[in-house]
């Protein structure tokens, strides 16, 4: 089979297409025929070698893809050869076939193609896991989200709005903020406005509000002071990129003052089990919401497999908005 692979880490060209062997599945794993993946930042770090993927997962690039089921392993029961699926991976997506925990297969929403199905696992999942798992958000609170306009905010919008929450979401052009108000942010913001104060207007408008409940950060860092400011009393940040670096002083008194909680999370790190309950609810409660409408997946582009490094350097450069796809022609 074809696969995308990094022989030396570096740009966007240093993305290789190889021959790797088809692989067998074992004990509870499958075999999927790739109809697509996505891109996801954490392989544009893989690929510049600051990400190397976990104990045991495929050096092939790729957190999620769909396709359908081409072999299944021993002991795996309720799939059968031929179903379409879509999966959260620990890597290997960006591939002509990809092993699966099958913990980590999920079907596909009614309604969506097999190929746009490759943009929800990873955006779904996290979402999921992070906004309502971790961070409980009941639907009379209020969420900000950075990064409104990317995979994950376009998503995480969408699912709070549903949800019954109040969204603010931050980007960082107009064309962007029109796409968070489109997909039921109450306010969009600038991250760029800056209050005569000083603070950033993303800051401000949820402090006016009452603060936020939740806040889906991935900055990480550069908005670690901002983003316990922005907080509503009780209020539950959650840290799931370092876009603006890893290392920032933590006011602990102005979290005490809240009774806030700062929680930071990675999907690819958590063992397959928690991955599997993670896409067992997901199944349950946000794919109803998929299949309905009222939650849509968000793809900016789709580029064919071979155009990997045009795809990467896309994503790198921010123009896009959602999820950038790669399709797997045979
Ligand atoms: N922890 C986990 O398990 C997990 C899982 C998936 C993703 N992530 C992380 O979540 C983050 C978002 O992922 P994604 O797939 O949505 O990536 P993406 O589509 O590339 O989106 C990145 C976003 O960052 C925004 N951004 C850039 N500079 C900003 C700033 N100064 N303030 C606020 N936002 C800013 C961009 O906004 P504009 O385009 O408007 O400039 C864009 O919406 C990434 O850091 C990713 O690594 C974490």
């Amino acid at each position: 089979m074809r696969a995308v692979v990094v022989p030396s880490p570096g740009g966007p060209e240093a993305l290789t297409i190889a021959d790797r062997p088809d692989p067998e599945p074992g004990e509870g794993e499958v075999v999927v025929d790739v109809a697509a993946t996505a891109v996801n930042r954490a392989d544009l770090l893989q690929r510049q070698g600051f990400y190397p993927p976990p104990p045991g997962a495929s050096d092939v690039l790729g957190l999620e893809c769909s396709g359908t089921i081409r072999a299944l392993g021993p002991g795996v029961e309720g799939w059968s050869v031929g179903d379409e699926v879509c999966a959260l991976l620990a890597g290997g997506g960006y591939a002509e076939q990809v092993l699966v925990p099958a913990g980590q297969l999920m079907h596909v929403p009614e309604g969506v193609p097999l190929t746009t199905a490759a943009a929800l696992p990873e955006v779904a999942c996290t979402v999921w896991s992070n906004v309502f798992m971790v961070a409980r958000l009941r639907p009379e609170e209020t969420l900000l989200v950075h990064g409104g306009a990317g995979g994950i905010g376009t998503f995480a919008i969408q699912l709070a709005a549903a949800w019954g929450a109040r969204v603010f979401a931050t980007a960082g052009s107009e064309d962007k903020l029109e796409l968070c108000r489109t997909l039921g942010a109450t306010r969009a913001i600038s991250y760029r406005d800056v209050v005569a104060s000083g603070i950033p207007l993303w800051v401000e408008v949820p402090q006016e509000a009452g603060g936020a409940d939740v806040v889906l950060d991935n900055m990480g860092a550069k908005y670690l002071a901002p983003n316990v400011s922005a907080l509503a009393a009780q209020g539950r940040l959650v840290v799931i990129g370092m876009q603006g670096g890893a290392k920032a002083e933590l006011d602990l008194g102005a979290l005490m003052r809240k009774r806030g909680a700062v929680i930071a999370t990675t999907l690819r790190a958590r063992p397959p089990a928690e991955k599997a309950a993670i896409c067992r609810a997901v199944e349950e409660h946000v794919w109803p919401l998929v299949a309905s409408g009222a939650v849509r997946p968000v793809v900016g582009a789709e580029l064919a497999l071979e155009d990997v490094a045009k795809a990467h350097a896309l994503v790198e450069d921010g123009s896009h908005t959602g999820k950038v796809l790669l399709t797997v022609g045979r």
